[in-house]
């Protein structure tokens, strides 16, 4: 694992000699971000956020670039941190050092530098927070309790980090306004289900290289991630079996022609299982005992807790080696188990996350949120809110106009039956 000794520069990242590679990979992700950039372009003229300090937490991704450069254009003061230890890309961090973004991330970086570096983005004093798991948020309310009357408000990206945001609503603690845009339908119906479908694919068969096809596969949780994951998987020719612990989900899952069943009976018949549910120690110590020989496991969840490794080191003590990147076997007993990934989000650790196509409308609801949370000035109250249905439409407008697919207007006659009840 990388390490890094603490620096007195504003930044902190592997190589800036890296900036040119990594300008001209943000330009490829940007042809396909056609919102984002119209915004970007909005943004240069209007300067929303003249001034404002932002901190953006976040998969340091050519993606997550086109979005800081957006901030940027419109007057933002924006340092960025990574948002997991193993999704950043280097060369995207040097770029965006080179055009004047601080960044504090560097690939591989273990847990002590991770978290060092959030401290060092948290003291650029943010009045504005971009997060993508509600680490700084919940970083900032326990640690910097006087840095939080300056927070104009939050936006999150995550569903992990929407709950966790939730629960500091209800339990009375939290101190600035949330924007959920994950929850906004231009959001998770494309990035959680189409995107995490195909990235996790992708980081998988590019750690492993194996034939998806004619193997059976688990997939843990049916949200809008499961979901996608389920299907893309099927589609690559696997036997998918869904494990769920929601009656409506699983139902869902059972009638979109999946099998459905525990993961005690699942586990001995699985080739690779896939977690995707938000939750801690989903494959746990007795599912290990249960999987077969050579077993994969792989996690497409926000955080590394759905594998439960630490057991897993426990019964393999010794047993441990690295056979290729992001491929670790764990033998005990007569029988070794794949990890991939560390049990990170392997479509960010093995892949580059999802397409540019699928994070234009995602980091677009971003933009426009945090657009949204500087002109309501203070009239937020301390809640989690969605994003406005108004933003939500246009955005999902844009990218149809970008796409060009036209469609249908009501006529008049249309919208005088959709409003009256006498027939
Ligand atoms: N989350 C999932 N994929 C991502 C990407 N490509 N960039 C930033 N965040 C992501």
């Amino acid at each position: 694992m990388a390490t890094s000794t603490p620096t007195a520069r504003n930044f902190d990242i592997k190589d800036p000699s890296l900036a040119a590679a990594g300008n001209r990979r943000i330009e490829w992700a940007a042809r396909e971000m056609p919102v984002l950039g119209q915004i970007r372009d909005t943004f240069s003229r209007t300067r929303p956020f003249e001034g404002v300090r932002l901190l953006g937490c976040a998969h340091i991704t050519t993606e997550t670039a086109n979005l800081a450069l957006t901030l940027q254009a419109g007057g933002a003061n924006a340092v960025l941190c990574a948002s997991n230890p193993l999704s950043t890309q280097d060369d995207v961090a040097a770029a965006l050092v080179e055009a004047g973004i601080p960044v504090f991330a560097i690939k591989g970086e273990d847990d002590e530098t991770y978290h060092r570096h959030i401290h060092l983005a948290i003291a650029h004093k943010p009045q504005l927070l971009i997060d993508d798991g509600a680490d700084v948020v919940t970083i900032l309310h326990k640690e910097y309790p006087e840095l939080l009357p300056d927070l104009l408000g939050a936006t999150e990206e995550t569903t992990t980090g929407v709950i966790r945001e939730r629960a500091m609503e209800a339990a009375g603690v939290l101190r600035f306004p949330v924007i959920a845009v994950n929850d906004a339908d231009t959001k998770h119906f494309f990035d959680n289900r189409y995107g995490t479908g195909q990235s996790t694919i992708d980081g998988i068969l590019r750690a492993t290289n194996m034939l998806l096809a004619g193997r059976t596969v688990v997939v843990a949780g049916y949200g809008w991630c499961g979901k996608g994951i389920a299907t893309r998987i099927r589609g690559m020719g696997s036997q998918v079996i869904v494990t769920e612990i929601d009656p409506i989900r699983a139902l869902e899952a059972a009638m979109d022609g999946f099998m459905v069943e525990t993961m005690e009976r699942a586990a001995p018949k699985a080739d690779l299982v896939v977690t995707a549910t938000g939750n801690i120690n989903v494959v746990d110590r007795h599912h290990f005992e249960a999987l077969k020989d050579g077993a994969m496991l792989a996690n497409s969840g926000h955080f590394n807790s759905e594998i439960n490794l630490k057991a897993l080191a426990e019964m393999s003590g010794e047993g441990r080696r690295t056979l290729r990147p992001f491929v670790e076997e764990y033998t005990f007993g007569d029988k070794s188990l794949i990890v991939l990934g560390e049990g990170r989000l392997i479509n960010l650790a093995a892949a580059e996350g999802h397409p540019a196509s699928v994070m234009d409308m995602s980091f677009a609801n971003q933009a426009l949120a945090a657009e949204y949370i500087v002109q309501q000035g203070r009239t937020l109250e301390n809640r989690v809110y969605r994003v406005p249905e108004e933003i939500d439409r246009k955005i999902a407008e844009l990218k149809l106009a970008a796409m060009k697919i036209a469609i249908d207007v009501l006529s008049p006659e249309q919208v005088h039956y959709l409003h009256s009840w006498e027939g």
